[in-house]
């Protein structure tokens, strides 16, 4: 069997798409194809079969709550259909929703055998939706006969709810010592301008502040946080950061390719160090660099916990051996660890 290829929807599938037949289902009007194209296209999807356009999902965020993403389109050409198309374009969405904290997707179809065809992907009757009264409800219910399906995302971790309460003061309570620390830090990583970026733990973005500030935003800067609330301040600092809601504790896919890949300030908080290896390393380019740092050595941090009455199952800083041994079993050379003004932390990946 050829190999299906899912994409995003660029101008080369826009314009494919817009001549496709749907049929039984209606052609929409070119321009409604052409809308989501400029203003939805991060949410819809294109599948191809040895270059021929095989089907497209489009679909978008709520306007008034992005943790809601509404599928208004799923077409498989009649050709291609029983190779499980669909059910890679529903997983293409539901993979954006996973990584941008959204907590639900929904449709809405008047076809019996849809129904049964989402059931399998897990969507179940919206009884809210079903029973709601009011004229426009009541219209999609008895003349269009339309039923409304819902799925629901699992939330990633349950101590986002701790990050998630503390987002809002987040910025304004970072303390002197952890803005210099990074300042430093970013100085001798000589971060610039044509560099990729991905910041693991990113809270609210005292990376990106720094680096903005200086006037060296790098072209490609990618958040990784548990907590959407964080993120949520973070895209409201720096629109043009890109943030990804995931738990880097456990193994992830592929995330892109980094000149760097930082984790500041949150080492303590990740259990897991093979799987946050394992991502890590999938995350940087040949001849890049994975920095783990933090604004206290491992001796200043342990008083610190024993002051606050803090305790914890794992070393909230790993010792050397251990990052010399996970670091070795994934591929990464080079190491270089300090722990005498702050700690750090730095291996590399050959070119
Ligand atoms: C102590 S804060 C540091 C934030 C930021 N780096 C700073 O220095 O301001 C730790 C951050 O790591 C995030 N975090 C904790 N566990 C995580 C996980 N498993 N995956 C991704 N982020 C995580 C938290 O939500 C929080 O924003």
């Amino acid at each position: 069997m050829s190999p299906i290829l899912i994409k995003d929807l660029d101008e080369d599938g826009l314009m494919k798409l817009k001549d496709m037949d749907c049929a039984p289902l209606p052609q929409e009007r070119d321009s409604i194809y052409i809308l989501f194209y400029r203003f939805f296209r991060q949410t819809c999807r294109v599948a191809y079969v040895q270059n021929e356009l095989a089907g497209f999902v489009l679909a978008f965020a709520d306007q008034a709550d992005s943790g809601h993403i509404y599928i208004h389109y799923l077409f498989v050409a009649k050709q291609h259909r029983g190779k499980g198309i669909g059910e890679m374009l529903l997983q293409a969405i539901r993979q954006y929703g996973e990584d941008h904290a959204v907590k639900k997707i929904s449709l809405m179809t008047s076809n019996a055998d849809n129904v049964r065809y989402y059931a399998k992907f897990g969507f179940v009757r919206d009884e809210v939706l079903q029973q709601k009264n009011n004229p426009v409800f009541d219209y999609m219910r008895d003349v269009k006969k339309a039923v409304f399906l819902t799925l629901s995302l699992p939330s990633v971790s349950s101590s986002e709810g701790l990050f998630d309460a503390l987002a809002a003061g987040w910025h304004s309570g970072l303390s002197e010592r952890e803005i210099s620390c990074a300042e430093n830090l970013l100085l001798r990583l000589d971060v610039q301008l044509e560099h990729s970026l991905l910041d693991i733990g990113a809270g609210t973005g005292i990376l990106p502040s720094i680096l903005k500030k200086r006037g060296i935003f790098p072209q490609k800067y990618v958040a990784v946080d548990l907590s959407s609330n964080m993120l949520k301040e973070l895209r409201e600092a720096f629109p043009e950061a890109e943030t990804r809601h995931l738990d880097f504790d456990r193994e992830q896919k592929a995330i892109g390719l980094f000149d760097l890949v930082i984790l500041y300030n949150s080492i303590p908080h990740f259990k897991n160090l093979d799987a946050v290896f394992a991502n890590a390393r999938r995350s940087v380019q040949p001849g890049g660099r994975f920095v783990i740092a933090h604004a206290r050595t491992r001796l200043a941090l342990s008083e610190h916990h024993r002051a606050i009455g803090y305790s914890s199952s794992h070393k909230p800083i790993p010792s050397d051996s251990e990052l010399l041994e996970v670091s070795s079993r994934h591929g990464f050379t080079d190491a270089c660890i300090e722990d005498d003004d702050y700690f750090y932390f730095c291996v590399e990946v050959k070119k």
